[in-house]
């Protein structure tokens, strides 16, 4: 006994523990196999802060270790032989949902288990072509998610690997990564439900969510309350459970009185965004009543409506003034063979995509999600400049006259002067009255 107090009290002194030394399970309930075991008494030492992040998670409290989520059959294409046991590096949706059935197969249905299907897009071919390889690994991959491959013994090649991208392809075959959202290894609620997790990839010039977010009202009602907002919260019903603030969770996933939490947030989508020219989604005065449904327990009905009925005039704006002339002044150079069927090799194709892609997503998503900024200096006013200032010049070099038809139209008039003294007057009036 003295003994072996002289050798702890030792070891202490030297600043290193006893080896060998079981896991302490702490507060953790009893582990379900005893393989678990075996990996916690090694990781403890080798990755100690993957077991203590692990410890720290609903999911130890629940007895689900280590092998419950890694295990793998010997025939799976990612397996290897562990230290005696056989795992896979990764844990997939199909594994996640031998316990949790009904968000993976709402995720596996949703567009975000399809975001790795980018290669036949435009934007492909800018990253993989334009801009080469590996530009796309650490790029577009860690968002929308690679092709995982394996390497003999189970092991994950360099070019795909680590990934945690939203649409990853599995070894299993299986699509996403649910670790896009729930980092591991805690997989806390509450960090799924903060405006970061979300903008990690809903972010930057071509698709600004974040920063839209960061510059509402309920960003600053969610810096303010935060805390009050029971965060770990089950279940986290809106109005109900909290009522501070909406985070994108609220409005894009999460339960309401009268709706289920979904994986999948094209439920309340009415529009797409996304494309050259916005369209609305399948179903979308359906879709638009979900989310009306978010706003009202905060907001009265009213104040929903004018919301929406000013995003859609908005919208319309883009589309019609500034998206839909721009598409049919590139395909009248198309069609006489003025531009090549090479992409991005021409400067007015740079011009066209930055103008849709990304200062009128910037407009567009500002609108939906109250961005003054982003509707403005970020939005409308750079798709005008790219609009009157680059592309109507770079068309008429390529072929005199061809925007003529669209410049003649009214809410162009101005550009060439001819919209009446009287009404220019007017715009101006205003602003030199009040200096
Ligand atoms: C005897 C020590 C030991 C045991 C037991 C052990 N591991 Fe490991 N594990 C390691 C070490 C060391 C590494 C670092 C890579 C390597 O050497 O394979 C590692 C790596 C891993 C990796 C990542 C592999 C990679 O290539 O990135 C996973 C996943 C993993 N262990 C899970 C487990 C699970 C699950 C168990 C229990 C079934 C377990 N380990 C048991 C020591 C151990
Ligand atoms: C709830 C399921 C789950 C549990 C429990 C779990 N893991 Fe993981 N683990 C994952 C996921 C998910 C990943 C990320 C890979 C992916 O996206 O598929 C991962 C990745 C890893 C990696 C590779 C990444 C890295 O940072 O090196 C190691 C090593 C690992 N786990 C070890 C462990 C150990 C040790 C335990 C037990 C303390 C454990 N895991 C428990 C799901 C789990
Ligand atoms: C062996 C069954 C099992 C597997 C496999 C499993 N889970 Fe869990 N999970 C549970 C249990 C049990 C709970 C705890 C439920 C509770 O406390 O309400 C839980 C809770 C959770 C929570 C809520 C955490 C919180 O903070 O409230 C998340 C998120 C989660 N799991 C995600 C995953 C993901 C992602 C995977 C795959 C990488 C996975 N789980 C694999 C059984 C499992
Ligand atoms: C920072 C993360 C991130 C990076 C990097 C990224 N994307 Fe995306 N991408 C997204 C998000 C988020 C969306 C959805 C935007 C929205 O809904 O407004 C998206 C949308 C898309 C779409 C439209 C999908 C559709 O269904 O219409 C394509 C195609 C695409 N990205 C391809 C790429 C390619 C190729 C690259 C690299 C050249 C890339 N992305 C880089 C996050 C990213
Ligand atoms: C796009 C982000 C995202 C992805 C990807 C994602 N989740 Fe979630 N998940 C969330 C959010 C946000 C919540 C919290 C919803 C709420 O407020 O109740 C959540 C909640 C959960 C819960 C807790 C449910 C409860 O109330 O107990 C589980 C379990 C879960 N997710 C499992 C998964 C699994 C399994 C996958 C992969 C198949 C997955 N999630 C992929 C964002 C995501
Ligand atoms: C790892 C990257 C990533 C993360 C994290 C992520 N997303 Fe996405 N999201 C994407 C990509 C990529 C798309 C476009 C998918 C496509 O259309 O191919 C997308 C699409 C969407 C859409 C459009 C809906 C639809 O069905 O087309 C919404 C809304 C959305 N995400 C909300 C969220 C929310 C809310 C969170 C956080 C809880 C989140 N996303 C987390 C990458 C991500
Ligand atoms: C107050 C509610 C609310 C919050 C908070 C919110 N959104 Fe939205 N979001 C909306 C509405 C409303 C739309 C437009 C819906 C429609 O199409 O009908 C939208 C549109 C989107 C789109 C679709 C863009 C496209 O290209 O079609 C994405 C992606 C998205 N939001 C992601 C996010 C992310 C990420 C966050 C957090 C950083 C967030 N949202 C915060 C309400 C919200
Ligand atoms: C959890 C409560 C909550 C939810 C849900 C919610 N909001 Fe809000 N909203 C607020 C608060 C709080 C403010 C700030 C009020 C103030 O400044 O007086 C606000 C402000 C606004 C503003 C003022 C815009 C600005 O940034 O200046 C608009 C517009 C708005 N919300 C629309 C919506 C819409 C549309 C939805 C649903 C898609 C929604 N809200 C969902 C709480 C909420």
């Amino acid at each position: 006994m003295k003994y072996c107090l002289l050798i702890t009290a030792t070891l202490f002194l030297l600043g290193c523990s006893p080896q060998n030394e079981p896991f302490d399970m702490g507060t953790t309930k009893a582990i379900a196999t005893g393989s678990t075991k075996v990996c916690l008494d090694c990781h403890t030492k080798k990755t100690p802060g993957i077991v203590a992040s692990w410890k720290s998670g609903k999911m130890a409290e629940a007895g689900v270790g280590c092998f419950e989520c890694h295990e793998a059959d010997t025939d799976d294409v990612d397996a290897m032989d562990h230290f005696g046991n056989t795992i896979a590096i990764i844990v997939s949706p199909y594994d996640c949902a031998q316990c949790h059935s009904t968000e993976a197969e709402e995720f596996l249905g949703s567009h975000h288990a399809e975001a790795g299907e980018v290669l036949g897009s435009q934007d492909n071919y800018l990253g993989e072509i334009v801009e080469g390889y590996p530009a796309s690994v650490s790029g577009c991959q860690a968002c929308h998610g690679s092709y995982v491959k394996v390497e003999a013994g189970g092991g994950l090649s360099a070019d795909t690997w680590p990934n945690f991208g939203v649409g990853r392809v599995n070894p299993d075959g299986s699509a996403g990564s649910c670790s896009s959202c729930h980092s591991r290894h805690d997989f806390s609620i509450a960090q799924a439900r903060i405006p970061e997790t979300c903008g990690k990839c809903h972010m930057g010039p071509d698709h600004p969510q974040l920063e839209v977010y960061r510059e509402s009202k309920h960003n600053i009602a969610f810096q303010s309350h935060g805390e009050e907002m029971n965060l770990h919260g089950k279940p986290w019903v809106v109005g109900v459970d909290y009522s501070a603030a909406p985070t994108c969770a609220t409005c894009h996933v999460s339960e309401t009185p009268n709706q289920p939490a979904t994986h999948d947030p094209a439920n309340r989508m009415s529009w797409d965004l996304k494309p050259a020219v916005s369209v609305h989604t399948e179903d979308w005065e359906s879709k638009r009543n979900s989310m009306k449904e978010v706003c009202t327990n905060c907001h009265s009905p009213q104040y929903v409506d004018q919301h929406y009925i000013q995003m859609d005039a908005g919208i319309e704006l883009y589309n019609e003034k500034f998206a839909k002339p721009a598409g049919e002044i590139m395909s009248a150079l198309r069609s006489v063979g003025l531009l090549d069927s090479i992409p991005f090799n021409e400067k007015i194709e740079w011009t066209y995509f930055e103008l849709w892609h990304h200062e009128g997503r910037r407009a567009r998503n500002g609108l939906a999600m109250s961005g003054p900024d982003y509707v403005q200096w970020h939005g409308f006013y750079e798709v005008a400049q790219h609009f009157y200032v680059k592309l109507v010049p770079e068309a008429e070099e390529l072929l005199p006259g061809v925007t003529g038809e669209v410049l003649a139209r009214p809410e162009h008039s101005w550009f060439s002067g001819e919209m009446s003294q009287e009404i220019r007057a007017e715009v101006t009036r205003e602003y030199k009255d009040k200096y």
